[in-house]
């Protein structure tokens, strides 16, 4: 499973690539807003700056809501990085501007999905990624997780080659889930990655070897 970081803080971005398992790169205009990132010029340095960091794919969002502006906006993104993935939300005008870039060659993240018809759209769009939102569904007492199983069965039934990429993940659970689930991505905060590190054993073992070590030396 490809662990790809939720985040456009550089600091974390850092940190996640330097434990050497970050293969790419979420960003929304929300989380661009977390960190103060506003104006179109910004906002395009900010990408510009997020893939240097990184080797992988860069999701960056488009804000306009129709077909024309999409491709416009996408054509400028895909254009800064052969990094960027388009970001395109789950309307109707998305699914056409999926089916645009698709056929051009350039790859596509459709964001927003909160059910299997959304995400069979998307794949026959020809999404390189599609997105559930497993933890807003969660928030909302649906089972985020069960969406993803149920697209992992209908992509293949279809071998379909649109990955999955968990997104709304909130916790280390939710990326362990995910990967028994066999999603292909998921997209987390650093907080989620890093909590795959920790078990109490492992530290209590890990002093226990330490003392005995200076007991014999
Ligand atoms: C990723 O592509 C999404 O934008 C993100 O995972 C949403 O997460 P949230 O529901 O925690 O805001």
């Amino acid at each position: 499973m490809k662990f790809f970081i939720d985040t456009a803080n550089l600091e974390q971005i850092k940190e996640a690539q330097a434990l050497g398992i970050l293969d790419g790169v979420t960003t929304n205009p929300s989380l661009m807003a977390k960190e103060g990132i506003t104006g179109q010029d910004n906002i395009i340095n900010h990408y510009k700056e997020i893939c240097d960091l990184v080797d992988g794919d860069v999701s960056a969002e488009v804000i306009s809501t129709d077909f024309d502006g999409m491709v416009k906006e996408g054509e400028a993104l895909a254009a800064l990085n052969p990094q960027i993935v388009v970001k395109l939300p789950m309307i109707k005008d998305g699914v056409k501007a999926c089916k645009y870039f698709s056929s051009k060659g350039i790859k596509t993240n459709v964001t927003l999905v909160f059910s299997v018809g959304q995400a069979l759209l998307a794949a026959k769009a020809g999404a390189t990624y599609v997105s559930p939102f497993l933890g807003r569904l969660d928030d909302i007492s649906t089972d985020g997780m069960n969406l993803i199983s149920e697209i992992r069965l209908v992509f293949d039934n279809y071998n379909f080659e649109t990955q999955i990429l968990a997104a709304s993940v909130r916790n280390t659970m939710h990326v362990v889930n995910c990967a028994k689930l066999g999603s292909d991505v998921m997209t987390g905060p650093l907080s989620a990655i890093e909590g795959l590190l920790k078990h109490p054993l492992t530290d209590s073992g890990l002093a226990k070897f330490l003392a005995d070590y200076q007991k014999g030396n």
